[in-house]
Parts: structure tokens; C-alpha cells; sequence
């Protein structure tokens, strides 16, 4: 990457970060006549807070027969919502905000013709909620700034939790994987010590990736952990970011590289696995872009669904590039197995590149769909099990690529004797057949 798209990138990234102010969230909302605007969406125990602070509030117009009980901010679950759409299609009400299944925060009617307005609304009855401005006056064009907090009180000293339900355990989480990252770390750094003739570079380019990732683990668990007790990260995102733009460039290129064989295979890249890096690591810019919006923005934020959209394209773009390298390895040692008559040391290579590309494709398929859905189907109150779940087939993944591919003293490749070899000329005329 080049110095100039390295400064754009940062430029970037905290334009973004300087709007945004994690959990306490802000917006502006400028001559809007959109009959609904979601803000925030938080799952609330029995002991939760909104607080609420709308100021510079203008309309477009103010004639005093208008009905202000028509516009407002109100709280409403999912399941209720979709009960407040069936009821304003059946005509039983014209607007959101008359249903009796949603909580009224506060109506303009209460205004009295000030331009701001706070308050705190307690809510009592644990669920997720969305946070809802409705304005049912057509042609009626509001401005204002909203900001607004939503967090539980905890404990007999009342202090605030800023994490939703469901993720206040999160901080613990992180914290937990990253000391096991600094341990496999740890572990790592003594096995190439002990077999460090046999060492090659990609063994402490795969160091750099976990250690990495525990970096970047420790910078979650401190984000969230700040967040969670003052609503904001205090900076702690930056470095969040930073790290998971790392990570995330380290570990693309760390499979791609496993993937042709670098250094441990041959030494030099072939072009297009060359070229494979070269539409991966941009490719993983782009995503972290759009990883850090989406993060920053919440679910309701401008642009969230287009942002959404580039990362969900572009990670699949990339999970689909790493995979061409170690098929063409694997093609290679097809066909060195049938031209230089090492059978029995090319069948094992061939075995293990196998197992690498299913357990590469194992972990893409869990990490991106299966967590998803994890997410979509889980209540509210156990979102940090598709975390977890995400987590651990990572480290799986971690584990594996340290292990099979770790420095080995007796190396397996040249310590086979005749008989061996045989049986694997064998099992290579069958692997023939195999189609991959
Ligand atoms: C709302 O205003 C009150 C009083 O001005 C302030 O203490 C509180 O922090 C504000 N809340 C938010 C979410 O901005």
C-alpha cells in the first residue's frame, strides 16, 4: 500500500470516528417529513434508563389547531411493532403513536413552544426497544438535535451500564480470549526457540498475526469495558480499529501465503498469487471502512444498509480469493507427485493442504454464516453467544494452522523408507481418481 492511500485511509477513519460517540448517540435531523425515523435499538433489563435530550427543535409550521400528539418519540419492541403495522393497515388507528402497545417517551404537544426539551423515561419492563420518532402531520418538517442514552442501572449502587442486555458480559469475553491469544503467543515464540533450525519466515509472520489478534482483543475488551461504564470509548475505538485493520490485512495474507506454499514450499511467489495479495489487501481496507461505519453509525445511521452491503460484498470477495492459492498448491503437488516419484512426500502434502483448504472454508463459512445466524435467531438477551461461538471457531482456526504447520525438527518429508513409499505410489494412483 502506498503511502498516499495509507494517509487517505487514516483521514478516513477519523473523519468517521469524529462523528460518532459510541453508545451515547447524537443526530441531527434537518426539514425531515419521514413519517418514522428509528434512532437506537437497546435491550433494556428491569431497571432501564432513556435519557432523552432534544434541542433547536423547528417546524415548519406551528398553527396552534394543529394536533402536536401526532408527532413525538415513543419506544416500542419489534413484535409490538409489527402489531402497530397491522393495526394502522386495518385502520384501527391513523398513527403509530395512538396504539396502546407502544411506551410514549414524549409529544410535541408537551413543547409549550420551547425549542428543547429533556427528560428521563424509566423502563421497567425488560426488552429490547427501538427508540421511534413519529411524525403523523403530512407536510410537517421538523429540525432538530436528538441526543440520547439508554442504559440499565445495576446493583444497589445504581451505576449506570451502557452495554444493551445481552452484551454486558462482552468486556470479560474479550478479555478472556485475548490472555489466551497472549498465551498461544507465548507458546509459539517457545516452540520456534526450541526448533529454530527448522524455522521458517511465514512461522514468525504467523506469530505476528496472533499476537495481533490478542492485541486487538484486549483493545475490544477495553472499549466495550468503557463504554459500558461511561457510554463512550474514550478513544479506545481508535486503537480498536486500528488493530483490527491489522489483523485483518495480517490474516489475509497469512492464509494466502500458507496457501501457495511460501517459504516452507518454495521461496518466491508465483504472479497471480501475487496478484491474489494484491486484490485482497485492498479489498480488506475497504471492509474495515466499512466495518468501522457500521459500527459507529448503529443499526438506524445513515447509509448502514449500504455500508452493510460493500462489507458483506467485499468479505466474500476476499474469503473466495484465498481459497485459489492453495488449490492451485494443490494442483502443483499433483502433478509433481506423478512426474519426480517422491510419492510417499508429496501425498502428505497433498493431505495437509486437503485439510487446510476444508478447515479455511469450515472457518469462513462458520465466522460469516453460521454466527450470523446465531445473531438473527438468538433473543436479545444472549447476543454475546454468537460472539463467543465466533470466537472460538477463530481461535479453533488458530490452533489448527499452529499446529499443522508448525516448525518440525524431523521433518516427515524426508525420513520415509521404501516401504512407505510404496504403499503411498498406491494411494497417490487412487488420489488420481479423486476429483477435488
Ligand atoms: C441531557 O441533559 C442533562 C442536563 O442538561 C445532562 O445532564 C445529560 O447528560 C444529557 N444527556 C444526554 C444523553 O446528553
Amino acid at each position: 500500500m502506498g503511502v498516499s492511500k495509507s494517509l487517505v485511509f487514516c483521514v478516513l477513519v477519523f473523519q468517521l470516528l469524529s462523528l460518532s460517540s459510541a453508545e451515547i448517540r447524537f443526530n441531527e435531523i434537518r426539514n425531515d417529513n419521514r413519517p418514522i425515523i428509528p434512532f437506537d435499538e437497546f435491550g433494556f433489563t428491569h431497571r432501564g434508563r432513556l435519557e432523552l435530550n432534544v434541542s433547536k427543535i423547528s417546524l415548519s409550521k406551528s398553527n396552534p389547531d394543529l394536533d402536536f400528539s401526532k408527532v413525538g418519540f415513543f419506544l416500542c419492541t419489534r413484535d409490538s411493532w409489527l402489531h402497530v403495522l397491522q393495526q394502522l393497515e386495518d385502520g384501527e388507528i391513523t398513527c403509530a403513536l395512538q396504539s396502546d402497545l407502544i411506551k410514549h417517551v414524549f409529544t410535541f404537544n408537551n413543547l409549550n413552544s420551547k425549542s428543547e426539551y429533556d427528560t428521563i423515561y424509566s423502563e421497567n419492563d425488560a426488552d429490547q426497544y427501538t427508540l421511534v420518532f413519529a411524525n403523523c402531520l403530512q407536510q410537517l418538517k421538523v429540525s432538530m438535535d436528538v441526543r440520547s442514552a439508554m442504559y440499565n442501572l445495576e446493583g444497589r449502587s445504581n451505576n449506570r451500564d451502557y452495554l444493551s442486555a445481552g452484551k454486558t458480559i462482552l468486556p470479560r469475553i474479550y478479555f478472556l480470549f485475548s490472555l489466551i491469544y497472549f498465551t498461544l503467543a507465548g507458546l509459539w515464540i517457545h516452540v520456534l526457540y526450541r526448533k529454530r533450525l527448522t524455522v521458517f519466515r511465514i512461522h514468525f509472520f504467523m506469530l505476528a498475526v496472533v499476537v495481533l489478534k490478542a492485541v486487538n482483543l484486549l483493545c475490544e475488551a477495553e472499549d466495550k469495558s468503557y463504554i459500558k461504564r461511561t457510554g463512550s470509548a474514550h478513544g479506545w475505538d481508535v486503537l480498536f480499529y486500528m488493530f483490527s485493520f491489522l489483523k485483518g490485512i495480517t490474516l489475509f495474507t497469512l492464509i494466502v501465503l500458507i496457501g501457495t506454499g511460501w517459504s516452507f514450499l518454495k521461496p518466491y511467489l508465483q504472479d497471480k498469487e501475487k496478484k491474489v495479495l494484491m486484490i485482497v489487501i485492498p479489498l480488506q481496507v475497504v471492509a474495515n471502512i466499512a466495518q468501522v461505519v457500521i459500527d459507529e453509525t448503529g443499526p438506524y445511521g445513515q447509509d448502514w444498509i449500504t455500508w452493510k452491503q460493500v462489507f458483506l460484498l467485499v468479505d466474500v470477495v476476499c474469503c473466495c480469493a484465498v481459497l485459489f492459492p492453495i488449490v492451485w498448491s494443490i494442483k502443483n503437488l499433483r502433478e509433481a507427485a506423478r512426474t519426480d516419484g517422491k510419492a510417499a512426500v508429496n501425498l502428505m502434502k497433498l493431505t495437509l493442504f486437503r485439510q487446510y483448504y476444508i478447515v479455511v472454508i469450515c472457518y469462513i463459512y462458520f465466522t460469516r454464516v453460521v454466527v450470523y445466524g446465531l445473531e438473527t435467531i438468538t433473543s436479545y438477551k444472549y447476543l454475546w453467544t454468537s460472539v463467543v461461538a465466533g470466537e472460538l471457531a477463530t481461535l479453533a482456526f488458530y490452533v489448527f494452522t499452529g499446529y499443522k504447520f508448525k516448525p518440525e525438527a524431523h521433518n516427515p518429508y524426508f525420513v520415509i523408507d521404501d516401504e512407505e513409499e510404496e504403499a503411498a505410489a498406491e494411494a497417490l494412483k487412487l488420489e488420481e481418481e479423486f476429483e477435488l
